[in-house]
């Protein structure tokens, strides 16, 4: 009997067995891929220079490339002043964020148990090489030495995708959330074999539902991963994108203006005030005739 598990680093077990499989899988890949024509299509010019940019660089196909320009929009439309990108290896993700922090003036905290310090020179980036959950303990501390609030805007979560680990960081990071935050998880339907936008395939691994997992039980609900979707849990609008190894965004369901938000301010985050969007729907439902 085989064991399906494999790890991003390689194959967990019985290492020929799986090289074999995985060269096999990746002459399929590059067959199938060869055998698409190229349905992408050149897009009007953008008058964001980022945008044409990011385009450009999400064109060599990889398991987050349908979700770097979407990455970069959806972040955008927060203006946060504070962003938390967890997972760095080769910098896709920062690619997208490093241009968020430019336009919007934000401070970018990259994290990453691995050095990746020199994926960016962006002048607003700081690389914090630890592991991300002893880093969130750390995390006021280091923000108060710095002068930032620590009240994060837009959460970005790549690192591991394993079930326990990402369940930490929810618990971990989630209490910084600036009432105003959106959360981006990458491989939220992670299998061996996924499709992008443009039909084309790639091959990925097996985390066992790693992060779909964890992200269910957080949202209280259990839903087809397979399927992309937008819904309401939580206090959170989510927004599921099914293909390149599954995307997902997490982004506060605010019922009211940010003016007549209890507390008054729209930047106060979950650990401050014991009040949510929970919260918030309640109130709406019950005000209801
Ligand atoms: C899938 S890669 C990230 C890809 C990146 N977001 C991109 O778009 O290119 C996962 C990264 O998470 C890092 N990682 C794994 N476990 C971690 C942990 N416990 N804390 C911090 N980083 C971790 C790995 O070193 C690796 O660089």
């Amino acid at each position: 009997m085989s064991d399906d598990k494999q790890t991003p680093q390689g194959f967990a077990s019985n290492g020929i067995l799986y090289g074999i499989t995985r060269r096999a899988l990746s002459v399929l890949e590059w067959a199938y891929n060869l055998s698409l024509s190229d349905p992408r299509v050149p897009e009007p010019v953008s008058e964001l220079p980022e945008i044409t940019e990011i385009r450009d660089h999400a064109l060599p196909r990889t398991d987050i490339s349908d979700h770097l320009l979407p990455l970069f929009l959806e972040a955008m439309a927060v203006h946060p002043q504070l962003i938390v990108e967890l997972g760095v290896r080769t910098g896709e993700s920062t690619f997208s964020l490093e241009r968020v922090a430019t336009l919007c003036g934000s401070t970018l905290v990259s994290v990453d148990i691995d050095d990746c310090a020199r994926v960016s020179t962006c002048k607003n980036r700081t690389f914090v090489k630890s592991d991300d959950i002893a880093f969130a303990r750390k995390f006021p501390d280091w923000c108060a030495e710095r002068g930032i609030r620590p009240e994060i805007d837009v959460l970005f979560i790549d690192t591991s995708h394993l079930y326990d680990h990402t369940v930490q960081e929810i618990k971990s990071w989630f209490p910084f959330l600036s009432q105003n935050s959106k959360v981006f998880f990458h491989d939220t339907n992670q299998r061996r074999v996924y499709y992008r936008q443009d039909k084309s395939m790639g091959i990925g691994w097996n985390s066992d539902r790693g992060v779909i997992r964890a992200l269910q039980e957080y949202l209280g609900v259990t839903f087809d991963e397979n399927v992309s979707f937008t819904n309401t849990w939580k206090g959170w609008i989510v927004r599921h994108n099914a293909l390149c190894s599954g995307f997902t965004i997490l982004e506060r369901l605010n019922l009211t203006s940010p003016n007549t938000r209890r507390g008054g301010s729209n930047r106060s985050s979950s650990r401050d005030n014991d009040f949510n969007t929970v919260d918030m729907v309640q109130e709406c439902a019950e005000s209801r005739p």
